[in-house]
């Protein structure tokens, strides 16, 4: 049991030498694989909160009526036992109010299950385009009250805690919300652990498509200013109600969201931009504002983005965008020049790395 853990990860031929040691007692423990089962009913498709490629999601209660939310991974393979270890070594590492916690995990010979808080509300995905979006539950203010709650998990995870963490897959399925709609940001099982003075990872590209800043989508390059990238999708999505990605009519071509808003943007018709679901219900200024914050985390230049602190600071009105906002939002343009992006990321602290799983891009 404890609130930090630290793993004896000894490589993913070798299964079961994976042994989590707990550090000091508090808030997590280890389940039975028994204790599990009867939690969920017997992982019951009735309890399925979700589900994606390496495993789902189940509600559960236990004995002592903790409601919990049991992510039970699939047939176990190098790329399981990966992001399983990723996750409970990163997840035993934070303690942040906007960051789901570790509850616990289940260990066995051939499971590996992970044990977390039950989220009621969901995701921020099942309230946008999901089983909630014709409910309406989330208005103007709960939508700014997220925006700031992702922004201050993301700046905990890249700032204040050591060693920092660079996220890697923002996205509204990520975003959970608790019974007071307060987001909590989950889903750290690709989370990267950033050595002290490295900005920069070369590294496999995996993530969501929709969300990935372009430098790390084409060049593999990560940096917290792809988290900022990502955040800002997340803003415009929050704001607009739009998927980050459509299919257009025919269904060959796809249009992303930035696409798709930027010219409201560029002629400032910030209005045309906001979810329609809100009925005219939204804060002028505070559109405003929340718009340019997304441009500028979207940035296709990473240099050019505001650190999580600039956008908290944005977001609650301490700052202003003012002269920062530069209007150049793109999405993934595969014409861009690959030696200007390099040349733009001169001076920065780098090293390469070899992800020990293949090429993973999740469809959102
Ligand atoms: N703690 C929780 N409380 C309530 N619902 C949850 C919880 N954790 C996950 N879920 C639900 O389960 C769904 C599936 O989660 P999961 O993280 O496995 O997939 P994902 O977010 O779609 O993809 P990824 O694995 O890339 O994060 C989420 O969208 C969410 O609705
Ligand atoms: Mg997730």
């Amino acid at each position: 049991m404890g609130s930090s853990v630290s793993s004896c990860y000894r490589g993913s031929d070798n299964l079961k030498e994976y042994v989590p040691i707990a550090r000091n007692n508090s808030s997590w423990r280890v389940f039975t694989y028994q204790e599990l089962y009867k939690a969920t009913n017997g992982f019951n498709e009735d309890n399925k909160l979700g589900e994606e490629g390496s495993g789902s999601v189940y509600r559960g209660e236990t004995i002592d009526g903790l409601q919990i939310a049991v992510k039970k991974l699939k047939a176990m393979n190098s790329k399981v036992e990966m992001e399983f270890a990723v996750e409970v070594e990163v997840l035993g590492r934070v303690h942040h109010k906007n960051l789901l916690g570790l509850r616990g995990y289940c260990a066995g010979t051939d499971q590996r299950l992970i044990v977390y808080d039950y989220m009621p509300n969901l995701s921020l995905l099942s309230h946008l385009h999901g089983k909630f979006a014709n409910e309406l539950q989330l208005d103007w203010q709960r939508r700014m009250n997220i925006a700031i709650g992702c922004a201050e998990g993301l700046l905990y995870l890249h700032d204040e805690v050591t060693p920092h963490i660079i996220h890697r897959n923002i996205k509204a399925s990520n975003v959970l919300l608790d019974s007071n709609f307060e987001p909590v940001v989950a889903g750290l099982k690709i989370a990267k652990l950033i050595p002290d003075g490295v900005d920069q990872i070369t590294t496999r590209v995996k993530g969501s498509l929709g969300y990935l800043a372009p430098e790390y989508a084409v060049w593999g390059k990560v940096s917290r200013s792809c988290d900022v990238y990502s955040f800002g999708i997340l803003l415009l999505e929050l704001v607009t109600g739009r998927k980050t990605i459509e299919k257009l009519p025919g269904g060959i071509k796809i249009r992303t969201i930035i696409e798709w808003a930027e010219p409201f943007i560029v002629n400032e018709r910030f209005k045309d931009l906001v979810d329609p679901k809100l009925r005219g219900n939204f804060n002028e200024n505070q559109l405003k504002q929340v718009i340019n914050i997304a441009t500028l985390c979207a940035h296709v230049e990473p240099e050019k983005r505001p650190n999580m602190k600039e956008v908290v600071n944005l977001l609650k009105g301490d700052e202003t965008v003012g002269k920062l906002l530069q209007m150049r939002m793109e999405g993934i343009k595969c014409e861009e020049d690959p030696m200007a992006l390099d040349k733009a990321n001169d001076g920065v602290s780098h090293y390469e790395e070899e992800d020990s799983n293949g090429y993973n891009m999740l469809v959102p």
